[in-house]
């Protein structure tokens, strides 16, 4: 990860899978409420899965491509705002944001799979289950499912609030480190 002094600011590319992995988090997370408004069994209830999956799977497929941009291209060096226990406070979050990136949507493929569903991704492509259904794994998989998405949200809350702390109240430049350059 070579950091580059003169940047003051997140690459293009890097802030546009930022803020489109935000995006679709919302999304994701956002639709599962939806579903108690249509009954069992609705075309409805349906598209709210295959909208979940499928914008999940672009979870998996964002970070895929963001984690190599990430590791070969150039950034920012850390804000100067940010004295040395904050700078880790803030690396340790985002390392394990990354990582919830990385496991909630595996966690959600694996539960399609133990259900015996298949898996498509805006029905482009179609992943058949390769293992046999197991109805009891599923439920508990499902739990660690759910355990990781609310991990995931709670986690980016804190780690907005940050960011919006810095930018209203200490005045800093942390925000505008990932916002489009005016
Ligand atoms: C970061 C991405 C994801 C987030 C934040 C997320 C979040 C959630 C949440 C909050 C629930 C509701 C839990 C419950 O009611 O038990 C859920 C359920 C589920 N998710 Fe995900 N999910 C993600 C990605 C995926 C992916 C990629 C798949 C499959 C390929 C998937 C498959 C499922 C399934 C099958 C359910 C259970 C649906 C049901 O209750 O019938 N999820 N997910
Ligand atoms: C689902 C929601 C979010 C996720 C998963 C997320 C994830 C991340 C990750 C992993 C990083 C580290 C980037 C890197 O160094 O490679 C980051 C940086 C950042 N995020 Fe978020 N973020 C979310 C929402 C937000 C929101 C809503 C804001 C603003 C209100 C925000 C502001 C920032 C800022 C300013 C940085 C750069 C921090 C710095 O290095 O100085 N994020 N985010």
């Amino acid at each position: 990860m070579p950091i580059d002094p003169t940047l003051t600011r997140y690459g293009a590319p890097l802030r546009a899978l930022h803020w489109l992995t935000v995006l679709s988090i919302i999304v994701v997370f956002g639709i599962t409420y939806v579903e108690q408004f249509f009954p069992r069994g609705s075309p409805e209830r349906g598209w709210i899965w295959w909208t979940h999956i499928s914008v999940g799977l672009l979870v998996l497929a964002l970070v895929a491509i963001r984690i190599p941009a990430r590791v070969f291209g150039a950034t920012p060096p850390a804000s100067t705002a940010l004295s040395r226990p904050v700078k880790i406070a803030s690396e340790a979050a985002h390392g394990l944001l990354y990582l919830l990136l990385i496991v909630t949507p595996i966690v959600g493929i694996y539960l399609s799979f133990l259900r015996g569903n298949e898996v498509s991704f805006f029905s482009l492509f179609t992943i058949p289950s390769p293992i046999a259904v197991d109805r009891t794994a599923a439920r508990q998989v499902q739990e660690v499912h759910e355990l990781l998405a609310n991990a995931l949200v709670i986690l980016a809350l804190l780690h907005a609030a940050a960011a919006v702390i810095h930018h209203v109240v200490l005045k800093d430049d942390v925000l505008k480190r990932m916002l489009p350059e005016r």
